[in-house]
């Protein structure tokens, strides 16, 4: 329980969450009183009108990010652990105190300044999880930059294309990556994504390996130019709405949007969530093996563990390197106490068996999280009965890129009360969940389903689009006026809890990322021989969704099915990433259409789920016989 606003006169759980909700400034003002270290004061809590998607907290204050993860710990405990790097080759984790991470943190600030970089600037970062990622984000925040950090697995063309609608002029990588015993030629996806991006003119590279490679004069060796510099770097006062960082995520269409998140509302929120939600306690080591290039790794890896002064963890490597007893081994090695990880990583693990767990002490865990997707009943079983020995509750937390933190949870809750497997259950202090249905209307009673929505603002949701308010506006406040729409579906129980259901909208999640379908189709579009295409997401054991393609071809042309796959995969990997890549490819002679030419991906998607029964409605298609072809398609393709 938030200890400041424990003195109002509420004690319990529910009278708290209550309290957040109806006297939500309050609450707020509080607790970001009490939590978060300002250099003036704020004047107001909150400035807030979604038909505008105007969302400003705390105005008037002012405050340094770093300052607040990194400077106030240091006076109290500068040798505590920040952060253990766990690197790929299990036992050589390297951990990092608070002290040092300033120091990083301050010479990467100053070098970030003496080449140029200023406050308002935008540094595109495109590294795997190291200490130096980690301490460019914060010397970006120390010094008034906005980071966009780039998940490292994506392609030259998407990191060219972030970096091109970020504008850029300084992008930070490494020589090369390490992941899965396997070296990854970074430096070399970033040299290719620059070619197309004018703007940049500087690209720091650290160096992850001792393998040199080849620099250019716009190259800067990172480790070499920083230790010129001074360990001390003047924090700059930041307003409270004044920009963290952009993170580009997939929408229903069009290209990635860059969500811009701001300072203090945000930072509040992650520290906020990250303590009670996982219920982290001084002295706890944190778990999370999300990448740092997903907003999973930004809030529980970065901004929420260091905003308290915790001790945060950072993989490198994967579930299964170099045994599916990965995870497990590195608990009992770093006596990890909370483990926060992705369904898609269970469903995988579960299948070798529970030696691979059992083989390893788990009495250091205390909580143990799950995000990204819905987790089905096995997985939640397993990682409840065998991962956490029955004794440690699992969390499963819904949240997403745009609300900053996680906003639906089974804690904080009554300790003592039951955890339903599957179910993310409450909403969090201060998210007012509600659930629409198509005509608009409020779902009031329990045991419904609908549209998610939330009703009222909260500090860690994101501002906008960057350059796009419109869409932001469009997407997120326009079709529910009044709502915060989530995009996701939801089922309230009998007893009030929330069960999320997937995605309402054209946005697949692979193994928990997100992936637009037209992101998808504009990418096979561009194949020579294609002339349309609809992607769809279906059911996967472990993937969660995976991708189905269907395939027009242009007219006279004539292609093996499996040369064009591979033709298809070689292109989506180039221009997204290697798990956007489909696992079916399948050519029609045209794709079920509405009679005003919109694809029924309804029908196309009850196909490949085999459920041709349940076709529903095709009153409104052009051509009933395109069913038929693509039914009788796919039984061939299975
Ligand atoms: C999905 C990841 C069910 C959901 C933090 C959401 C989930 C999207 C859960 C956001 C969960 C995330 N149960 N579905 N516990 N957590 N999702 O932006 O569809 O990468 O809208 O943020 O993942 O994905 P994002």
């Amino acid at each position: 329980m938030p200890e400041a606003v424990a003195f109002q006169g509420v004690s319990d759980h529910s009278g708290l969450y209550k309290f957040s909700v109806n006297e939500s400034d309050r609450f707020w003002g509080a607790v970001a009183r009490q939590r978060l270290s300002w250099i003036s004061p704020f004047h107001t809590v909150q400035n807030c009108d979604f038909s505008q998607g105007k969302i400003k907290w705390f105005e008037g204050g002012k405050l340094n990010v770093s300052v607040n993860c990194l400077d106030r710990h240091v006076q109290t405990c500068p040798e505590r652990v920040a952060l253990i790097w766990e690197r790929d080759e299990p036992g050589t984790e390297v951990k990092i105190t608070y002290r040092q991470l300033l120091e990083l943190t301050c010479r990467l600030g100053n070098l970030l300044k003496r080449q140029g970089v200023r406050r308002g600037d935008c540094v595109t970062i495109y590294m795997p999880p190291c200490p130096l990622a980690m301490a460019s984000m914060l010397a970006c925040a120390r010094i008034g930059a906005a980071h966009n950090v780039v998940f490292a697995g994506f392609s030259s063309e998407a990191l060219a294309d972030r970096i091109r609608d970020a504008q850029s002029s300084t992008v930070i990588t490494v020589n090369q990556g390490v992941r899965g015993g396997k070296v990854v030629d970074l430096k070399r996806t970033v040299d290719q994504a620059v070619q197309n991006c004018p703007t940049v003119q500087q690209v720091l590279v650290a160096m992850r390996t001792e393998n040199t490679v080849p620099m250019t004069d716009r190259d800067v060796p990172l480790e070499e130019e920083m230790m010129k510099e001074d360990v001390v770097c003047e924090p700059v006062a930041m307003d409270s709405e004044d920009v963290l960082f952009l993170l580009y995520t997939s929408g229903s269409t069009g290209k990635p949007k860059g969500l811009v998140h701001t300072q203090a509302g945000y930072l509040l929120y992650t520290s906020l969530t990250h303590r009670y939600v996982f219920n982290y306690h001084d002295g706890d080591v944190f778990g999370c093996v999300a990448d740092i290039g997903w907003i999973t790794g930004h809030s529980y890896i970065v901004y929420g563990p260091l905003c308290n002064g915790g001790t945060t963890v950072l993989f490198e490597s994967t579930p299964v390197y170099p045994n599916p007893g990965r995870y497990w081994e590195m608990v009992e090695r770093l006596g990890i106490n909370q483990f926060y990880g992705a369904p898609t990583a269970i469903r995988l693990l579960l299948k070798y068996g529970d030696e691979w767990v059992q083989n390893y002490n788990r009495s250091s865990l205390k909580t143990l999280g799950s995000v990204g997707e819905p987790i089905n009943t096995e997985a939640w079983e397993w990682y409840h009965r065998v991962v956490g020995d029955g004794r440690c509750p699992v969390v499963d937390t819904w949240w997403q890129t745009e609300t900053g933190g996680i906003c639906i949870a089974p804690r904080p809750a009554d300790p003592e009360a039951e955890i339903v497997p599957g179910m993310a259950m409450h909403p969090f202090y201060g998210i007012k969940p509600a659930l629409l249905d198509t005509e608009g209307e409020v779902l009031s009673s329990n045991d419904s389903t609908g549209a998610l929505c939330i009703s009222q603002a909260w500090p860690g949701m994101a501002r906008t689009i960057h350059n796009h308010h419109q869409r932001f506006t469009e997407t997120y406040f326009h079709p529910y006026p009044g709502f915060f729409f989530t995009g996701d579906g939801a089922h309230r129980s009998k007893e009030g809890y929330y069960q999320i259901i997937g995605r309402l909208d054209d946005v697949i999640n692979v193994s928990g990322h997100r992936l637009g379908t037209a992101e998808l189709e504009d990418v096979v579009n561009q194949c020579p021989g294609v002339a349309e295409s609809a992607a769809i997401g279906y059911s996967h054991d472990i993937k969660g969704e995976g991708v189905y393609v269907f395939v027009v071809l242009k007219k006279a042309v004539m292609v093996e099915e499996d040369v064009l796959a591979q033709q298809l995969r070689e292109m989506v990997s180039r221009s997204i990433a290697k798990y956007a890549c489909p696992d079916f490819i399948q050519v029609v002679r045209c794709l079920p259409k509405t009679r005003s030419g919109k694809i029924m991906r309804r029908v196309l998607r009850k196909v490949v789920e085999r459920n041709t029964d349940e076709l529903g409605d095709l009153s409104t298609l052009d051509d009933p016989d395109s069913v038929h072809e693509v039914i009788r398609g796919h039984r061939r393709l299975l």
